[in-house]
């Protein structure tokens, strides 16, 4: 995701600026910026590409005069990563500069009504309609701007503000998006998170949602979203920079994990308008979807597996036969493709090798293609038709985790799309079934506080020689995914069964106290998956079930129980991979693995 720092003070700011953006560089980022104030001038210099770009075109920021400044570092998601995207961003008169972390949620319309307006817009972002706001309100009063402007914004923002007719000061915003000030003696500071302060000073000031600040080098003032002035505590930060990356969690995968119900919610909520999903941005709200004969979905691990649980979904909602192929595999596999097959191609990093060759094998056959991807202006985003990206922000550690739930998110909207589109979904259940979708980060923020016996249960099975996940349909796909994780970050043997498969050979491996987790969230088939449960105790097995918590019978009969909050099982994969998420992390933290950066794993394998 996006970072923004400021600095004010008798220090030439642009070598600290640059210093604070490096220290947010873990975040990920594709462009970064600085804006510099000097006797009423604002100069901006902003760079696409790595932040040691900026220093070299600064000299370190040696050549940047100045004692107040804003800097940025852009996590792409409206605009591709070009020099003109990147924050700062000028207004016309050049008068103003902003930094934005966040969405502005409404910025078409805001741009459409600026530009009647005779405003000029230089780049693609949504940020930029924040600066031109602020210049046409501004009357005098960078504050009162400031303030008028962040009334008229909908979706997220952590603000940065500089004003060549208040060359004192600095306004930051906070909404939904963190932000902090730094409190240093004759200087102050702001970023979104410790890592860039913390050098510098370790008192601190957090704003809460709809708090601004009125930063000048020697006072903080903070106020609410009426401008009444608000009384804030200095904390003292004790982190060290390593701890304050990762948020305080012992693990960016552990981070991740916690990440996702705000991961999912950035997700959806853009795709979600007057209780009816939108894909205008992704151009598919006329997708002629009576052409479509078949689907196929392809990815690569977990990618993959996040499709083998969204075809559970089309299938239901859209009745229309959907086959999921490993892209290694469908790439050589001389497919059958027509211009009435949808290709939909899921991937985190948009630059896997196999799912790349597999699209282009597709394309080339005449598919029509949607790209499922979460890094904007990735190679797969742009060979795509249609692209739908998903808002997880950077995942840093190695093993996916919230970038499988937004894509299963995505999935869901798309199958009820389609579906009410083909006029198999009708009005109430396509309500009902939205409602649903509109629940996900309540749902999987309850199954991440729902289970903290889990820590225990790892203790009970990390020393295992192998582990076993059964289950049927939906369950079956969510234990083809909770498998990978466990074996990716654990280095235990897992593998994932249909259930009903058991007794076809597999079950000649259970022996005496071989644990085996049973997902039994399919209400449906309920009954056969407790009748698998049975078998394998009766060999001996130790079963750990992953059920809803209003359910009973898991509890009677399995040796230990992981519970969920009721959800519709069409959409329970997203919610019941959460727990198995971190059954991963304790049993691997139990294994002392490196979590983060498993053995012989890449984040983005860009070789066949
Ligand atoms: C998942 O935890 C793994 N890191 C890996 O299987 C990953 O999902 C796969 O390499 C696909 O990557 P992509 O989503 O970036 O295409």
């Amino acid at each position: 995701m996006c970072g923004i720092v400021g600095y004010i003070g008798n220090q030439s700011a642009a070598p600290i600026l640059l210093d604070g953006l490096k220290k947010l560089e873990y975040r990920g980022y594709d462009s970064a910026g600085i804006a510099v104030m000097n006797n009423r001038t604002i100069s901006v210099n902003k760079v696409s590409g790595r932040i040691a770009n900026l220093c070299e075109k600064t000299n370190d920021g040696k050549n940047v005069k100045g004692c107040i400044g804003i800097g940025h570092t852009r996590w792409a998601t409206h605009g591709a990563p070009t020099d003109i995207n990147a924050h700062p961003h000028l207004s016309n008169d050049g008068r103003f500069a902003v930094v934005h972390n966040g969405i502005i949620e409404n910025y078409i319309d805001l741009r459409e009504k600026l530009i009647e307006n005779g405003y000029h817009f230089e780049s693609q972002t949504d940020t930029e309609v924040i600066v031109h706001l602020i210049e046409k309100y501004y009357d005098g009063d960078l504050k009162k701007a400031v303030l008028k402007v962040a009334s008229k914004l909908e979706g997220s923002y952590a603000i940065g503000v500089v004003c060549a007719d208040e060359p004192d000061k600095i306004v930051a915003v906070r909404e939904y998006s963190p932000l902090l000030i730094g409190v240093g003696i004759d200087e102050n500071f702001f970023a979104s998170d410790v890592t860039a302060l913390v050098s510098h000073t370790r008192n601190v000031i957090y704003l809460e949602d709809g708090e601004f600040a009125e930063i000048t080098k020697d006072e903080v003032s903070v106020f609410d979203s009426t401008g009444k002035k608000v009384e804030k505590t200095v904390s003292r930060i004790n982190w060290d920079i390593q701890a304050a990356e990762k948020g305080g969690f012992e693990h960016f995968m552990l981070k991740e994990i916690n990440e996702q119900p705000g991961a999912v919610k950035a997700t959806i909520t853009p795709r979600i308008k007057d209780d009816t999903i939108d894909f205008s941005e992704s151009n598919l709200n006329d997708l002629d979807v009576n052409n479509i004969s078949k689907i196929i979905i392809t990815a690569c691990g977990s990618a993959y597996y996040a499709g083998c649980a969204g075809k559970y979904v089309l299938e239901r909602l859209c009745r229309i036969p959907v086959q999921v192929e490993l892209a290694s595999e469908l790439r050589y596999s001389d497919p059958l493709i027509d211009n009435k097959t949808l290709l939909i191609v899921i991937s985190q990093s948009g630059e896997t090798a196999d799912t790349i060759a597999a699209m282009r094998e597709c394309k080339e056959r005449g598919a029509k293609t949607i790209a499922i991807v979460n890094v904007v202006g990735s190679t797969i985003a742009k060979i795509a038709d249609h692209t739908i990206y998903t808002w997880a922000g950077p995942e840093i550690a190695v093993a996916t985790t919230k970038g499988y739930t937004t894509q299963l998110s995505i999935l869901y909207l798309l199958s009820l799309f389609i579906g009410k589109k083909l006029g198999k979904v009708d009005d109430s259940q396509y309500a009902e079934y939205l409602d649903e979708i509109k629940s996900l980060p309540k749902n999987i923020q309850a199954s991440l506080d729902m289970n903290p016996a889990i820590p225990a249960i790892a203790k009970k099975y990390h020393n295992a020689k192998a582990l076993f996940f059964i289950g049927r349909n939906t369950d079956y796909a969510v234990a083809l995914e909770a498998a990978l994780k466990m074996k990716e970050i654990s280095y235990i043997h897992a593998e994932s069964y249909a259930a009903g498969e058991l007794k076809h050979g597999t079950i000649a491996l259970i022996d005496d106290h071989q644990p085996v987790i049973a997902l039994c969230c399919n209400e449906a088939l309920f009954e056969k998956t407790i009748s698998n449960i049975v078998e394998v105790k009766a060999r001996g097995a130790e079963v750990l079930a992953v059920s809803f918590e209003d359910n009973q019978k898991t509890a009677a009969i399995a040796d230990d129980v992981i519970t969920l909050p009721r959800v519709n099982t069409i959409f329970s994969s997203a919610v019941e991979i959460i727990p198995l998420q971190l059954l991963a992390y304790y049993v691997a933290k139990e294994n002392g693995c490196d979590i983060d950066k498993p053995k012989n794993l890449a984040k983005s394998v860009t070789v066949e």
